[in-house]
């Protein structure tokens, strides 16, 4: 009898522990890409995310938004795989949510970002950048006797070509490709 109690005490046991590890299976059959997302840089709360930023203008987009005197949590990767374009950097703002101007920055180093602002941890809205016709007041002229870098005048350039970017400076016509962009 204390036999056949002893064996039922056993079985109730492996049903429970086979219970208790089911949830662990189900959190490991979550889709492959979240999977890998979550890997390689972790999911914001609040905040504003920067995809599909060219890799080379990873780090543009960081003082764009001046993100070096910035007290929430910032995250940046560059250098990661896109289907899309090839290589692409990311840069994720926790707490911030961008100005239609900070967008607009964004736009002339990296063409082809995606902006999502993010609540509760789900994308509430996602904007496709798009290259001004115009740069006032970002760009620095790099032609060292342009008014613009001798007096108190603020720089303007006209959008030549998008892609790949040339522009050309309102005051001296000098033409500048995306090489030659310095933020100010
Ligand atoms: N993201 C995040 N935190 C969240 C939600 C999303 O960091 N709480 C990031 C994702 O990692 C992704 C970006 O925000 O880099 C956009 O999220 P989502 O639209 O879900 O991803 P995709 O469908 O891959 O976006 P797209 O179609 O623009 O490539
Ligand atoms: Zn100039």
């Amino acid at each position: 009898m204390a036999k056949r109690k002893a064996r039922k005490k056993i079985m109730r046991k492996t049903r429970r522990s086979k219970a208790e590890i089911r949830p662990k299976k189900a959190v490991l059959h979550a889709p492959k890409e979240e999977l890998k997302k979550e890997l390689k840089i972790s999911a914001i709360e609040e905040g504003t995310v920067i995809d599909h930023i060219p890799t080379d203008a990873t780090f543009k987009v960081v003082d764009i938004l001046n993100l070096q005197n910035y007290n929430g949590v910032v995250s940046i990767a560059t250098n990661l795989q896109s289907k899309r374009i090839g290589k692409k950097g990311i840069v994720k703002v926790g707490g911030k949510s961008l100005t239609q101007e900070e967008v607009n920055k964004i736009a002339i180093v990296a063409s082809d970002a995606t902006v999502n602002f993010i609540k509760n941890y789900d994308v509430k809205e996602k904007i496709k950048v798009k290259t001004p016709d115009v740069i006032d007041s970002v760009v620095k002229c790099s032609n060292p006797v342009c008014i613009t870098n001798n007096e108190q005048v603020a720089t303007k350039f006209y959008v030549v070509k998008k892609d790949p970017l040339k522009i050309k400076c309102h005051y001296c016509e000098r033409s500048m490709g995306k090489e030659d962009l310095h933020i100010i």
